[in-house]
């Protein structure tokens, strides 16, 4: 005979925020809107890309996001300097493709060589073509709930996959873990626009596990495998495996085994925010040209 509470408890039940499948939809609606655009005798929209230097994992990931924006139809363009490109000379380029009527959107790959002024390199991007939400206009925007500007694509892609996976965000105790200005700060921002109770921990939070275990919706976006171990996650919660963390040549994200055998909703990982995060690049994109030249 077993145990009493063991008869009464519900088995565990668990939804998967299938980012694959999500952003398939979106690109797939995307597609359509580009199909009739071009039906009209409008241009195609044109993602530019730049990549600085020679990081593999920069390479893959704007190969990806060119993948993406080609499978609704819309253009790339590839640029690449060297790694000893200066401030100066990454701005000028940024400027040509600025002025290019062309270009709908321009992505800059993070992480820039350290010579790089970051600033001047995010701050160069015209906010119209801004595809990343990255400049301070759409970021600050964004800070302020105010409508009008650019999203930023993964924190975008996290809120999306969260709503059309059913979690409930307005009331919800959410707790961020990364501080980052391309995840965390906008990642938090989003959920506190949808009413959400936010906390955001990072490197130096004392005892984080007491701030993870109340959360009811929990982003991980610190770039540390295994930080995230089972019993730091409330029962029922739902879990954003964020971080892409390259080991043995494979993707892993920040959290520990088992996990899934107390997440309420869980993003698998791969498969989960990464396609978001193009997903809504490829949106922004769309969207951007039809700011620019509706
Ligand atoms: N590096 C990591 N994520 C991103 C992103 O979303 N955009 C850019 N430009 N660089 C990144």
């Amino acid at each position: 005979m077993p145990p009493i509470g063991f008869m009464f408890r519900r088995p565990h039940r668990q939804e998967v925020l299938d980012g694959r499948a999500v952003a398939k939809q979106i690109l797939d609606d995307i597609a359509t809107k580009v199909g009739a655009r071009v039906a009209a005798g409008k241009p195609r929209p044109k993602l530019a890309t730049v990549i600085v230097g020679d990081n593999p994992a920069s390479a893959l990931y704007v190969r990806s996001k060119q993948r993406d924006a080609r499978q609704v139809g819309i253009d790339s363009e590839d640029h690449r300097l060297p790694t000893e490109t200066s401030t100066e000379q990454l701005v000028e380029l940024i400027a040509v493709l600025n002025r290019d009527e062309s270009v709908s959107g321009i992505l800059v790959q993070q992480p820039l060589p350290n010579q790089i002024d970051l600033v001047q390199a995010v701050i160069a991007v015209d906010p119209i073509k801004d595809v990343d939400g990255f400049h301070p206009f759409n970021a600050g925007l964004v800070a302020q709930g105010l409508p009008g500007g650019v999203q930023p694509c993964t924190p975008t892609g996290i809120i999306e996959l969260l709503e059309r996976g059913g979690v409930r965000i307005e009331g919800a105790n959410a707790v961020v873990v990364g501080r980052s200005n391309i995840v965390g700060k906008p990642t938090a921002l989003l959920l506190i626009k949808r009413n959400a109770t936010v906390t955001i921990c990072h490197t130096k939070t004392t005892n984080l596990a007491a701030h993870t275990r109340e959360a009811d919706i929990l982003v991980a976006a610190a770039g540390r495998p295994n930080l995230i171990s089972k019993d730091m996650v409330k029962p029922g919660a739902a879990v954003v495996d964020v971080s892409a963390n390259r080991i043995d040549g494979g993707q892993v994200g920040d959290l520990g085994p088992g996990v899934e055998e107390v997440a309420g909703w869980l993003t698998p990982n791969p498969g989960g925010v990464g396609p978001m995060t193009r997903a809504m690049l490829v949106r922004n994109t769309y969207e951007a040209e039809i700011r620019r030249r509706p």
